[in-house]
């Protein structure tokens, strides 16, 4: 398996400027995340087993981490393996642990040389000790990092996440720690799994699908979606270009009236409407 390198790998001429008239253009998302699906479609196509599918995201996952930081997005989070994929037969999951844990062995110098830090969330302690203990060892090797965050959603679901935080949050009243009354939206953010991150601006979802199959349920508020019909394995930067140009021409409102109904009425205006 090949490593991705950012500092010495060569970026070309025309993909340094495509960044750069992404960064002139708007901004870019300070946190995307990306439910990466299609694998085994992809891997049916061309007439293999499911796990080429998988063996081949992990180019994706590269070249998207890359570009990423490149762009200087500061936090991305891969939704890697739900809660519901535990379900899926013996030797896809099976395949799916070796990859991991051949990923993260290929992969951990290069996102230590590059400043970027590994994190996850999820259920982590349903795996395999060898695949934890390689997790912990590349997550201490970075956790110092600061250019970018990769966080790896690992035996993740987004009712897990807020149920663990209801019973944290449960087990604190029981204590007498926090009061019913004090329970607000803050509270319940710090208790999830991405307490301190922000909550996604962008969520990326490949293979044409238009569901969010349990990803990060209470974080994806206000977050913006864009799909593509591309199966993961062939999902590159330049669609990834694609999702943030799309995304800075979005009218983020949460709720309130945009910008360009809130700045411009002039006084006239106002004072016959409240006349
Ligand atoms: C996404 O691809 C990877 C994981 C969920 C682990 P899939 O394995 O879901 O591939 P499709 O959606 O069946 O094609
Ligand atoms: C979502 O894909 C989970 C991951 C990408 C890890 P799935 O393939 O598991 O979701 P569904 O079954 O299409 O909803
Ligand atoms: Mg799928």
């Amino acid at each position: 398996m090949t490593t991705f390198d950012i500092t010495n790998s060569k970026q070309s001429e025309e993909d340094k400027a495509l960044q750069e008239a992404l960064k002139a253009s708007g901004a870019i998302p300070e946190h995307i995340a990306v439910i990466m699906d299609g694998n085994g479609r992809w891997a049916q196509q061309k007439g293999g087993l499911r796990i080429l599918g998988h063996r081949n995201g992990v180019a994706s996952v590269r070249d998207i981490t890359e570009s990423c930081a490149q762009l200087g997005v500061k936090h991305l989070t891969l939704y890697a393996f739900s809660t519901e994929n535990w379900g899926r037969p013996e030797e896809e999951v099976n395949g799916l642990m070796k990859l991991l844990v051949a990923t993260l062995e290929s992969e951990a110098e290069t996102l230590r040389r590059n400043n970027i830090r590994l994190v996850t969330i999820g259920q982590c302690d349903r795996f395999p000790a060898d695949i934890q203990k390689k997790l912990d060892e590349v997550k201490a090797l970075t956790a110092d990092n600061t250019h970018m965050e990769l966080c790896l959603a690992l035996s993740y679901s987004g009712r897990w996440d807020i149920t663990q935080a209801v019973q944290h949050i449960a087990q604190k009243v029981a204590e007498g720690t926090v009061l019913p009354h004090e329970i607000d939206d803050d509270m319940i953010s710090e208790h999830l799994a991405t307490a301190g991150k922000p909550d996604p601006d962008l969520v990326i979802r490949t293979s044409g699908e238009f569901r969010v199959s349990n990803f990060l349920l209470w974080q994806l508020a206000y977050s913006e979606f864009f799909v593509s019909a591309t199966f993961w394995p062939d999902f590159r930067r330049d669609e990834l270009y694609n999702a943030i140009e799309s995304f800075q021409q979005r009218d983020r409102r949460f709720g309130k009236l945009s910008k360009r109904h809130t700045k411009s009425i002039p006084s006239s205006v106002i004072r016959t409407l409240m006349s």
